[in-house]
């Protein structure tokens, strides 16, 4: 009955829309298209008048190619993306990461109430390839520090945007929520070994033992002194150099002061590894006074 009385209509809306969908490449908008069909049909059928359901769903079974297709070229560019033109020899959040971030939000957020597996999949196909592009840019960063700050930059900037789209996190923020703690660890290291190798290496390869036991070279108050006094004697500035380096690194001010927070707990950490073993050494309360104290 509506197919013959609303023939003339469709004719023309069909005529439209089969030289519109071709030229179409906002996969976005294809999405929004096959969301809205779907809601429309919803309505409808609550209404108890489905007479559009053919309709809608030849409409519905025309959207999905085009926008898998469109889907397809986004992730080819990504795949074959040229990282030498790409690269804008700057550490902050790079645009092709903020484009990727921004749809991938969009398309997480058209797909809450339904939970698509074929669009999941996708998004993990796209993912992945971003995260490959993402890793060539930062090894051209000449220096392992700046690689490191890039990554940071633009993972922290990738979780806000999808945080903003679907606050209780899904498994592509899980995946780079990830990726950014391992890079901050990396960070972190490399940042205190700028200021106190001499400390973090001798904690590493000498406090662990128990200076009694260790009978061939115990460690001695002579050994730890040259430590003791110089920590106690560049700390507070080497701590200052590490804030200023830290604010110039990080776009977002509060993962900057995130890292410098962890930097800071790790610091905590190697000193009081240090000041235990002093406890233990003969003789090492001689080095109390320069200590300094953990609070
Ligand atoms: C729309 O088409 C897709 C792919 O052909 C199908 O998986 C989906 O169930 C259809 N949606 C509706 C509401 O019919």
């Amino acid at each position: 009955m509506s197919s013959l009385i609303l023939s003339g209509p469709f004719a023309v809306i069909n005529e439209y829309f089969n030289s519109i969908l071709p030229n179409c490449y906002d996969a976005i908008g294809l999405m929004l298209m096959i969301r809205i069909m779907h809601q429309h049909q919803l309505i409808m059928s609550w209404r108890r008048i489905p007479c559009l359901d053919s309709y809608l769903d030849k409409v519905n079974i025309s959207l999905w190619p085009r926008f898998k297709m469109v889907f397809d070229l986004h992730l080819g560019s990504l795949r074959n993306a040229n990282v030498r033109t790409l690269l804008e020899d700057d550490i902050h959040p790079h645009y092709v990461m903020r484009h990727y971030a921004e749809f991938t939000a969009s398309l997480i957020h058209l797909n809450v109430e339904y939970g698509d597996g074929q669009l999941e999949l996708n998004m993990e196909q796209l993912r992945m390839a971003v995260d490959e592009l993402l890793m060539k840019l930062a090894k051209m960063f000449p220096r392992p520090k700046l690689q490191t700050v890039f990554l940071i930059n633009n993972y922290d900037m990738t979780i806000t945007v999808l945080k903003e789209a679907s606050p209780e996190g899904g498994k592509i923020q899980f995946h780079f929520q990830e990726l950014l703690k391992s890079s901050t660890a990396l960070f972190v290291e490399e940042l205190l070994l700028e200021h106190f190798s001499d400390l973090i290496k001798f904690v590493k390869t000498r406090a662990s033992e128990d200076p009694s036991s260790s009978s061939d070279k115990p460690i001695t108050v002579a050994e730890v002194e040259p430590l003791v006094k110089d920590f106690a004697s560049r700390w507070k500035a080497a701590i200052e150099l590490m804030h200023k380096d830290v604010i110039t690194s990080f776009s977002n001010f509060l993962c900057g002061m995130e890292i410098l927070r962890a930097a800071l707990t790790q610091l905590l950490l190697y000193y009081t590894r240090l000041s235990n073993c002093i406890k233990r050494i003969n003789g090492g309360s001689a080095l109390n006074k320069d200590l300094v104290s953990i609070s």
